[in-house]
């Protein structure tokens, strides 16, 4: 099926190139339903929490909406099988707070399940798709890693694979998966003309190779658990038909929507540094921003918001606010005091920017604890158990 004429016909276009900006649930629902990838139901939750003991605010709030096979990795989980996580970053530039909130979900899985993961740095990627020169991308790479790995992710049993550092593994793994894939595929999934260059066509091999590089690694099947946006749901999509031919399960998926822009909805924007929060944002800067930038549910003056409240479900400063305050009795309850008018416009802002300068001042420790020790974080065989 040609994905992204599917999408194109409602002026939608979702490829892992191209998002288009103004995304609903009802079209995140569409998009998934076309895609093929099933809902996170009611049931799929219970069946997490029964592991999990509770939820994640990103479950609970319907950011992480979509799966594929989820179920078999948790009936594995369930009689004693081991799976493992991966996931990933292109390191095209800085990361804000949009980039990072997936990680901190894939930290919760790992946490819980206590499994191994990898997160493949794709320098290859930004090099092929943007004009960026390797230098740069060198140097995002090493932050982004360092960013990353200041969530906390467990040192024994995370393992960061950087492209262009562990290329000969990588690459007689990507050339199994690639004699699988015609360019016409790669045309109609991705959207590629002839007058795309080349390496863009081979480089979703090199994707695929950590979605089953444990098995080969280990000369066993183990399955494996990939969270991620929805607009990187071609390539695995493609991955899931090509794996099964070299002999290895079909890799599992858990998908999100993307974490809204400060102006409003649709994804934050690299390119425009006032769309985010950055990681290396002052605390005066993000109260700055928020104040001046973040897209409000509440209405035009204090007097219409104390009569009529305002919309928290559009709220950027809301959204920002639950998804990183953990306690959900205090989400609701401030979800409350600002819908029904109690709470004004740029007291929600001012708590959301308390809150996500707390979040930031503990990366920022992490973060230079771990710089000492990114080495021991890095990809090696030897380390799987
Ligand atoms: N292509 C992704 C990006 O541009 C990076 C990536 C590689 C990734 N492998 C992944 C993302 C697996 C999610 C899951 O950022």
């Amino acid at each position: 099926m040609n994905l992204r004429g599917a999408m194109m016909t409602d002026k939608m276009e979702v490829t892992p190139w191209t998002v288009s900006q103004e995304l609903k649930d009802t079209d995140y629902d569409r998009i998934a339903d076309e895609f093929g990838a099933k809902r996170l139901n009611d049931e799929m939750l219970e069946r997490i929490r029964g592991f999990t003991g509770d939820l994640h605010p990103f479950l609970k709030y319907g950011i992480f909406f979509a799966h594929r096979d989820l179920d078999l990795i948790l009936d594995d989980y369930g009689n004693g099988k081991r799976f493992y996580l991966y996931t990933g970053r292109g390191p095209s530039g800085k990361m804000h707070l949009g980039h990072l909130l997936p990680f901190l979900f894939t930290k919760w899985l790992q946490d819980k399940f206590n499994v191994d993961l990898i997160i493949q740095i794709t320098d290859d990627e930004k090099y092929l798709f943007r004009d960026i020169d390797q230098e740069d991308i060198s140097r995002y790479t090493d932050e982004n890693i360092l960013d990353i790995l200041s969530l906390g992710f467990n040192p024994d049993r995370t393992h960061v694979l950087v492209d262009s550092q562990h290329s000969g593994l990588l690459y007689n793994n990507a050339i199994k998966v690639a004699r699988y894939i015609t360019s016409s595929s790669a045309k109609a999934v991705f959207g590629f003309t002839d007058s795309d260059n080349i390496g863009k066509f081979f480089f979703t091999s090199i994707q695929a190779v950590p979605a089953f590089l444990l098995s080969e690694l280990k000369g066993e099947d183990i399955r494996c658990l990939i969270p991620y946006a929805i607009d990187q749901d071609p390539h695995f999509k493609l991955a899931r038909d090509v794996i099964p031919k070299l002999g290895y399960y079909k890799p599992s998926s858990i998908i999100s929507k993307f974490i809204p822009s400060l102006k409003g909805s649709g994804k934050m924007s690299s390119s425009d540094q006032n769309s985010g929060i950055y990681l290396d944002d002052d605390p005066k800067s993000v109260r700055k921003k928020l104040m001046k930038y973040a897209f409000s549910g509440g209405r035009d003056t204090a007097e219409e918001q104390r009569k009529y409240g305002a919309n928290p479900d559009i709220d950027f400063a809301f959204n920002v606010y639950r998804l990183l305050e953990e306690n959900y009795g205090k989400v609701q309850k401030i979800h409350e005091e600002y819908r029904s008018g109690n709470m004004l416009s740029g007291e929600m802002k001012s708590l959301a920017a308390d809150k996500i300068n707390e979040f930031l001042a503990v990366l920022r420790t992490n973060k230079e604890r771990v710089s000492k020790d990114v080495s021991s974080y890095m990809f090696d065989p030897a380390r799987f158990e």
